[in-house]
């Protein structure tokens, strides 16, 4: 017996969950946990919910709430959605739960005392207009290795963690302002020592996946920095030295214990140690956009502070909605809590488990859910099982028939399913659930071909035995089907185990076992029903409408032609221009606008020499409040494209014209 500690990427609480939460770590964390269970290991399957860091205190001023109200709001809402998926995790619990405090404090200090976390000078932005530093989701800007838009701490395209001050024209989210570089302190882990350790595990860990392997052996080539560890913000777990006033740990650091104290809430006060399951075998699964965290910063943290690593991270990839990517923000999104006011749960838990393995991206589309489950679910296996169930009830009384002298097609039947357990259960262990599932797909169909060539509603009349044999088999399978359609589908399941009268179908090992002959089993049920097409237009429109009335909210975003009026753009002509020292982007401009020579900054560097500047007439917004960049003051902006910094050239203008 293997003691499995499985946790789930704790979710940030400040939204509800939608089906990429589900798809990428729920429910396949989900049935991983399941199936071990049911073949003997002890599991303890953890979450808790995210509560601290930028996201929530970002929603929070948007929404003028307190940061604990929010977190509380998401919170109680994804414990809803998880448990009406049937996610049986052992604990979720909150980061900020008291005893999640003390961990995550406790660690640092701990990393603190041991000289693996220093006190640096650093620079960090900060937005003069907000007078107030702007860590982590704070700014916007691009991300600078692949040029994408980031937040101030992660780039979700190439899924790489960010600090702010590394963002190509990065924004204040509050006011929109451009923010300098201010001088302060903060506390860094030495993660720049761990490389070879962390080389070394990413490299021999022969069970990691590709995608996890194939990331962070790329980043490891690029050579790892020290991690800031400590952010300027109210909301977040204070730092635990008494110099560091005002300071809180970064989310990310604390988010990882999350694990940990979700554990020990568990195991707290039942003389169960949490840590055995640790040593044992633990198993994170993620999303693909947090693989850099967890398998280089957490590995990195665990090491120092002398833990085991993880053995495992399972990285489920993109799920797209309908062809595009899911935003939450447009409402191009399918809720948890509005799916299953609609559908049963197991219907998208078979439907997100068959559509695509996890490693690759995938896309829910409502026409593709709809054949899935008219086409396979209905008409494979719940049409197999109906079949069983009612002919057993019809020709034998409800009992399991004799079994004898079997045909050809029945051994090779009896085979298929004395084998379908076994390959099933080793898919599922090595963390191929597609391929279980569609084991048990294939196995159901041949089941119902095997039942349409022998025919029992005629076999009964000319040759008994072969319509016994097909019905004792039948429900062979359907009692096979019990136990291995568990982990996936967990309610149908039991609604098929039910039927069969079976008391209880929780080992593994017992779904071999075949039932004897004169069994009794239930009436049938249907179990799987078709869905209509105008179900699903239902559903597919509601989705557009969803969009629609959002857009209508965006007009928020829209500025008024008042608005507009209030910027003033001249034609300028460029004197002098010199590099500004440090940096690699920016230009000192004198510009002038007709009846003045402004001082203007502007991120030219790139593609022009200073030299190729002088004379060069352009469109400059002369109204902008005068910002400092890199210490110097910038009294406008030059208007260019941001691709390739073509300058909108108005060489016919006069200097000093204005264009609005
Ligand atoms: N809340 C983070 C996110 O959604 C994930 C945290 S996972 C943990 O991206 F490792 F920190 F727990
Ligand atoms: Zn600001």
């Amino acid at each position: 017996m293997t003691k499995i500690f499985i946790s789930c990427a704790l979710p940030y609480a400040n939204g509800p969950c939608h089906l990429g939460h589900i798809r990428s770590t729920y429910l396949p964390a989900d049935i991983y946990a399941r199936y071990n269970r049911m073949g003997g290991n002890d599991v303890l399957m953890v979450c808790a919910t995210d509560e601290h860091g930028t996201p929530i205190a970002v929603k929070a001023d948007k929404e003028k709430k307190k940061p604990i109200e929010i977190s509380k709001r998401y919170h109680d809402m994804i414990v809803r959605d998880v448990e009406s998926m049937n996610i049986s995790l052992d604990s979720f619990t909150r980061t900020t739960d008291e005893i999640h405090y003390e961990i995550a404090q406790n660690f640092f200090k701990k990393l603190y005392d041991d000289g693996l976390i220093y006190r640096q000078d650093i620079q960090q932005l900060y937005c003069e207009n907000c007078k107030k530093f702007l860590p982590d989701r704070y700014v916007e800007g691009l991300c600078p290795a692949c040029g994408a838009e980031a937040r101030g701490d992660h780039c979700e395209k190439c899924g790489r963690a960010l600090d702010p001050t590394e963002l190509d024209e990065p924004k204040c989210l509050t006011c929109g302002n451009t923010p300098v570089i201010r001088d302060t302190y903060q506390y860094s882990f030495k993660l720049s020592e761990f490389e070879d350790d962390l080389k070394e595990y990413i490299e021999n860990n022969d069970k990691l996946p590709a995608n996890v392997k194939n990331y962070a052996s790329n980043w490891l080539k690029e050579g790892l920095n020290d991690w800031v560890l400590t952010r300027d913000m109210d909301w977040g777990i204070p730092v635990p030295l008494d110099e560091a006033e005002g300071k809180v740990l970064y989310v990310w650091i604390e988010a990882f214990l999350g694990y940990i104290s979700s554990a020990a809430q568990w195991s707290r006060g039942s003389g169960i140690k949490w840590e055995d399951y640790w040593n044992d075998f633990v198993v994170h699964f993620i999303g693909k956009d947090i693989i850099y965290h967890h398998s280089i910063f957490w590995p990195g943290l665990l090491k120092a502070y002398g833990c085991k690593m993880p053995d495992m991270i399972y990285a489920g990839e993109f799920l797209s909605l309908e062809g595009e990517k899911m935003s939450t923000s447009k409402n191009w999104v399918i809720w948890i809590a509005d799916f299953v006011k609609d559908f049963e749960p197991d219907l998208l838990r078979y439907y997100l488990t068959m559509n695509a393995p996890l490693n690759k991206d995938s896309d829910f589309s409502w026409d593709d859910f709809q054949r899935r489950n008219n086409d396979e679910l209905a008409d494979v296996i719940g049409n197999f099982l109906h079949r069983t169930f009612t002919f057993t009830h019809k020709f034998f009384d409800g009992k399991i028939p004799e079994y004898k002298n079997p045909s050809k097609e029945d051994l090779e039947f009896e085979s298929a399913i004395r084998k379908l357990p076994d390959s099933v259960g080793e898919y599922i262990a090595e963390f191929e659930f597609r391929e279980g599932l569609l084991e048990i797909f294939k196995v159901a169909k041949l089941g119902n071909k095997y039942f349409n060539d022998s025919e029992p509603w005629k076999a009964i009349k000319e040759d008994y035995q072969k319509a016994a044999n097909c019905l004792y088999l039948s429900n062979q399978l359907a009692k096979a089907l019990a136990y291995v359609l568990k982990p996936y589908i967990p309610t149908k399941a039991n609604e098929i185990a039910d039927i069969i009268n079976l008391e209880n179908h929780d080992e593994w090992k017992d779904a071999k076992v075949f039932l004897t002959e004169g069994y009794e089993i239930n009436k049938a049920k249907p179990l799987f029903k078709k869905i209509d097409d105008d179900v699903i237009d239902y559903q597919k429109n509601k989705l557009k409408e969803n969009l629609k009335e959002n857009t209508d909210d965006n007009m928020a975003d829209m500025i008024s032609i008042d608005e507009f009026d209030k910027v003033v753009i001249k034609i300028g002509q460029i004197k002098e221009a010199e590099k500004i020292e440090k940096s690699d982007k920016l230009l000192k401009l004198q510009v002038d606008i007709g009846d003045e020579v402004r001082q203007i900054v502007a991120g030219l560097a790139k593609f022009y020499s200073p030299q190729e500047l002088i004379d060069r007439k352009v469109a400059v917004v002369v109204n902008l409040k005068p910002a400092k960049l890199f210490g110097t003051l910038s009294e406008g902006m030059i208007l260019a494209t941001g691709e390739s910094g073509a300058l909108l050239t108005p060489d016919d203008c006069e200097v000093g014209e204005r264009i609005q």
